[in-house]
């Protein structure tokens, strides 16, 4: 039945107890697991039609690709790219013919593992950067499955922009936000979210349910309050 989702369950209650020494942890040290071909093609495919001059949004873990569709619509001037690792999701259906899809989007099948550190090692920045509704990984034993605490989540800071998470569990929020702090020397927010026109399906079907969502938007261009007090 549509609109009975839950908000996910878990016995952890708040902050992972292990959150802060995990991020410090990876902010020491970097993350060299090497890159697949696979994911190098992907990656190289996913610039191959930008023009190398118009503004990057990137939606990572995009799923069926709604979300990517309706940012390339609303921002015509950029090249946007929905990248996930499930053929079967970006291969569904999408909500117009081909026909009518805005030409300056791509889907891109790869590992975000991978995909987001070959983009930040080529030196891309992202104008705007989208994890909408990602895997939450409630248990307490998954943290490290969970982005903000998986050794990739510095390379996510490094390309740069305006970062938004979004997430119908507020404690994978509020985690975020503190790791981008750890990470950033900032203080970043996070808050309630009112979607009126929701975004993706997950949004949506989360919306209907009568679950509260939830973001943090972090501005990564800014100067953090650590480079402001470096002479
Ligand atoms: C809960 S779904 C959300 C999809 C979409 N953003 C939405 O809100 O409707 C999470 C998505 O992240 C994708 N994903 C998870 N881990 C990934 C990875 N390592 N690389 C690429 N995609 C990944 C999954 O395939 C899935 O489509």
């Amino acid at each position: 039945m549509y609109a009975n989702s839950r908000i996910p369950e878990s016995a952890q209650q708040g902050v992972h107890e292990n959150l802060l020494e995990r991020v410090e942890k990876h902010l020491r040290n970097e993350f060299r697991k090497p890159c697949t071909d696979y994911n190098k093609a992907a990656f190289a495919a996913s610039l191959a039609g930008w023009n190398g001059q118009a503004p990057l949004i990137l939606d990572a873990g995009c799923g069926v690709g709604h979300s990517t569709i309706q940012l390339a619509r609303t921002f015509p001037d950029h090249w946007v790219i929905g990248v996930d690792q499930s053929e079967d999701r970006l291969s569904r259906k999408k909500p117009y013919p081909d026909a009518l899809l805005p030409k300056n989007m791509i889907f891109i099948r790869a590992d975000l593992v991978d995909y987001w550190r070959l983009m930040s090692e080529a030196g891309v920045r992202l104008a705007r950067h989208y994890i909408l509704y990602p895997n939450p990984w409630p248990k307490i034993g998954h943290l490290a499955r969970r982005w903000h605490a998986h050794p990739v989540f510095p390379f996510i800071l490094r390309l740069g922009g305006r970062l938004e998470c979004r997430s119908n569990w507020n404690i994978y929020v509020e985690e975020f936000a503190l790791a981008v702090g750890v990470m950033t020397g900032t203080v970043p927010a996070w808050e309630p979210l009112e979607a009126p026109s929701p975004l993706t399906p997950f949004e949506r079907k989360y919306r209907d349910s009568g679950q509260t969502l939830y973001r943090c938007v972090v501005e990564l261009d800014r100067p953090t309050t650590l480079e402001k007090n470096q002479p």
